[in-house]
Parts: structure tokens; C-alpha cells; sequence
């Protein structure tokens, strides 16, 4: 995946510096082209030297040298990704900030290349507030962050802040890399998302507790990887949803109240859509609305109930389309899953739990299980944020396609 890939590999300041010569080596066995670029502190602890001797290119830590170009230009002309490993507290703050003073930050500032950075330093560095927020800032301009290695630092201290294994690193360069060449790139995405609200009457509803987290970590994967997304959003957490939506201004973004809406709105979107993601907790029933306020008698009170329409089943038929559904279960799960996934005629379908210690509904992390046409058994991406079982589930939903094209 990596064969002839211009990748940049940015040494900054710190104790781990010598550590990047062993991602160099595993960069230039992938058979990637990997030019390096130091910071002057970085030079303190290893010499450029050694990663010429590697990588066999010139190394450049000045802005400015004899030669008859601009380093900084041409390189960030050439970068297909750019690596900060390790990267200090320093170089994440220059980043975060748009601070260009050296060779290492005017190629950060200046590239639209994907970029990877590899936080090293002392415990209390990296958990200081100020880090934490630089770091975040960089993630929400698009740059992936890893999370370093726990452990005993040379400074005597133990806690996050090493140099994360080689391997890890080289897991999340392909992931990078990949994301280039998706099958979602360019593709029309629609995903639902959120609960519905079926009106009882002017002040009383029905709904569920679906966030559209999930729905939103997907969009904004599919963003990422260059997929051209529109969104059919129901009931969410108004602040995930505001700061998805200030972020991602180019997303075509269409707001539903009930099923009966999202079916109409998803009605009107399906046929330019080339996969459908219905990711949205849609009611199976709705209550006849009253124009006036229902007042309490005595006695029980009984609310009669309709069937809404299944969006997915009534509307889900073109088979050169992809369709996704999702399956939220206390009990039988894949039971519940399988007969999903037959019934409406789906290509796929992801359940998780939402009962017990993993339940995914209105939380921020989940454990999910991915069922297709197939195969029998459903692949498993294990408990953890919904931002990264989205990056899996699209990874592994793509391999999926790419092994059963339509
Ligand atoms: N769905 C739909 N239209 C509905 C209800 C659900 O398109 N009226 C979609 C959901 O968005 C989800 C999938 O169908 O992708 C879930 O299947 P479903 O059988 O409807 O799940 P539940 O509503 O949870 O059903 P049950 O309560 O029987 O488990």
C-alpha cells in the first residue's frame, strides 16, 4: 500500500527522536519514498545523518539552504502524508496555532496532506490543559492524533507520553493511506440519523433516546474519505450536532421531526444515493395528533397506536444500491440481526446492545457486530468510541464491497 508513496517524516525536540529511526526503516521497507525533515533541538538528539543513511534522501532542517529551491515548497508539493514523530508539546502548539517559524511548522501549515502526529513527552506536558486543547484543535482540523503509550518515562515519571510501538504507528499510516483510495470516495452517502418525535398533541411526544452520535461519527468518516454525504437528521444531541454542522459546511444536511417525514424526505434523496446508511431510531408506532391539549380524566388512560411506514423494507429495493441497517437489541441479538438483515432485504446490518454494560444508545461508546449477505458469522468490532468503531466499520463494510462488488 505504501510502494512509492511520498510520505514525510517530521523529527521534532525530544528524547524519543531516535525512536523515528526505526519508523523510517519500516517506512522504507513498505517501499515508500520517506523524506525527512528535523527540527534544530531534534538534531541535538539524533544526527541527520543517520536518517539520510536510511532513507537515502537529502535530509532538510534549514528553510533556506544553497540549493536552487525552497525546501519547504517542493516538499509540501510532494508530501502525500507528513508523520510528526515524535512530536513534542512544542510542535503541537505551533501547529494548533498556525505558527510557521521553522522548517517543520511551515511544511505542517503550508500542506494539505493528510498528516499523523506522534505525541512523546513528559506525563504532565502532555496532560496539561493546554496540550489537551491543542491537541483537540489539531483533530478538529483534520489531523489524526495518536494517543501515546502509557508507561515509565526517561524522566523518571509514569503515565501517558512514550513513543507508541512502531507497529501501531504503521497500523495507523495504513489507515491513513487507505482512506485515499476508499471505495466511498466520491460516492452519494445518505444517512439517517437520531430518533423521531411522533406528536401526541401540542405539548406531549413520543421518542426514543437515540443521540445520531453514531450517525455522525459515520458521516464524518465518510467526509474523510472523500464521500460527498447527505444527512437526514431526526431527534439528536443538539451539541454533537452543532459542532458537526459548523465543522462540515459542504454536508447537505435535511432536518425531520417524525417517521413520516423521514420517510418522505428519505423518499425524495434514494434515488441519486449509491448507499444508504439507516442509522436513524425510527418509531414503529405514532399516536393520531390532537389539535387540542388531551386533559386528564379519571381512571386509565390508553393511547391508541398506529404502524408508521418501514422506511428501509417499503423504499430499500433498488439492488445496484447498498443498504444498511441498524439493529438495536436487549436480547437475541443475532437472531434479531439475521432476521433484520433477510427481511428487509438488506446488504448489511450492524447491531450492538442496548441493555447491560455495553449499551450504545444515547452513550458514547459501543460494541458492534456486523452482519452480511455473506458470510454467517458477523464480524465484531469491540467496545470503544463510536468515532473509532466508525472508522472500523467503514473499513470493514468497504473490504466487504471490494470482495462482492454488485
Ligand atoms: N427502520 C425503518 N423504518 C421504520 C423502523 C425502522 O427504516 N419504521 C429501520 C431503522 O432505521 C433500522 C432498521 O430499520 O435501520 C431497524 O429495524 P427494525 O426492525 O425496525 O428495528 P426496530 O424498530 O428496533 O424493531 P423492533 O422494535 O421490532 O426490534
Amino acid at each position: 500500500m505504501l510502494k512509492d508513496k511520498n510520505i514525510v517524516l517530521v523529527v521534532t525536540g525530544g528524547i524519543a527522536a531516535f525512536k523515528a529511526i526505526s519508523l523510517a526503516s519500516q517506512l522504507k521497507k513498505a517501499e515508500a519514498q520517506v523524506y525527512v525533515v528535523m527540527t534544530k533541538n531534534a538534531c541535538r538528539f539524533i544526527t541527520p545523518l543517520s536518517f539520510k543513511s536510511i532513507t537515502r534522501n537529502k535530509v532538510t532542517v534549514e528553510m533556506f539552504d544553497e540549493s536552487d529551491y525552497i525546501p519547504h515548497i517542493s516538499l509540501t508539493d510532494l508530501a502525500e502524508l507528513i508523520i510528526v514523530a515524535p512530536a513534542t508539546a512544542n510542535i503541537i502548539a505551533k501547529a494548533a496555532n498556525g505558527i510557521a517559524d521553522d522548517m517543520a511548522s511551515t511544511l505542517l501549515l503550508s500542506s494539505e496532506a493528510p498528516k499523523l502526529f506522534v505525541p512523546a513527552m513528559n506525563t504532565r506536558m502532555y496532560l496539561n490543559q493546554i496540550t489537551q486543547r491543542n491537541i483537540k484543535n489539531l483533530t478538529e482540523a483534520g489531523a489524526r492524533i495518536m494517543e501515546p503509550d502509557y508507561g515509565l518515562m526517561s524522566c523518571g515519571t509514569t503515565g501517558p507520553g512514550r513513543f507508541p510501538e512502531v507497529e501501531r504507528i504503521m497500523g495507523e499510516v495504513e489507515i491513513l493511506m487507505s482512506r485515499q483510495k476508499s471505495w466511498f470516495k466520491g460516492r452519494e452517502i445518505l444517512i439517517t440519523l437520531g430518533g423521531t418525535i411522533e406528536d401526541i398533541d401540542p405539548v406531549r411526544f413520543i421518542t426514543n433516546r437515540s443521540s445520531g452520535k453514531m450517525g455522525l461519527s459515520l458521516a464524518e468518516e465518510l467526509i474523510k474519505v472523500g464521500a460527498e454525504v447527505t444527512l437526514i437528521v431526526g431527534n439528536v444531541d443538539s451539541a454533537i450536532f452543532e459542532k458537526f454542522s459548523k465543522k462540515y459546511i459542504q454536508c447537505t444536511i435535511e432536518k425531520v421531526r417524525s417517521a413520516e417525514q423521514m420517510y418522505e424526505v428519505v423518499k425524495k434523496q434514494y434515488s441519486t444515493c449509491d448507499v444508504l446508511f439507516m442509522a436513524a431510531a425510527v418509531a414503529d408506532y405514532k399516536p393520531d395528533f390532537q389539535d387540542d391539549k388531551v386533559k386528564k380524566q379519571e381512571g386509565e388512560f390508553h393511547l391508541p397506536l398506529k404502524r408508521t411506514k418501514d422506511i428501509l423494507k417499503s423504499l430499500a429495493k433498488d439492488k445496484n444500491k447498498i443498504h444498511i441497517g441498524f439493529a438495536a437489541e436487549s436480547q437475541n441479538l443475532e437472531k434479531y440481526a439475521k432476521e433484520k438483515l433477510m427481511g428487509k432485504g438488506l446488504d448489511f446490518i450492524v447491531a450492538n446492545q442496548v441493555k447491560g454494560e455495553k449499551a450504545a444508545i444515547g452513550t458514547d461508546q459501543s460494541e458492534l457486530f456486523l452482519y452480511h449477505q455473506y458470510e454467517e458469522k458477523p464480524i465484531n468490532i469491540s467496545y470503544g468510541k463510536k468515532e473509532d468503531n466508525a472508522v472500523t466499520l467503514i473499513q470493514e463494510i468497504e473490504k466487504i464491497i471490494k470482495n462482492h462488488p454488485k
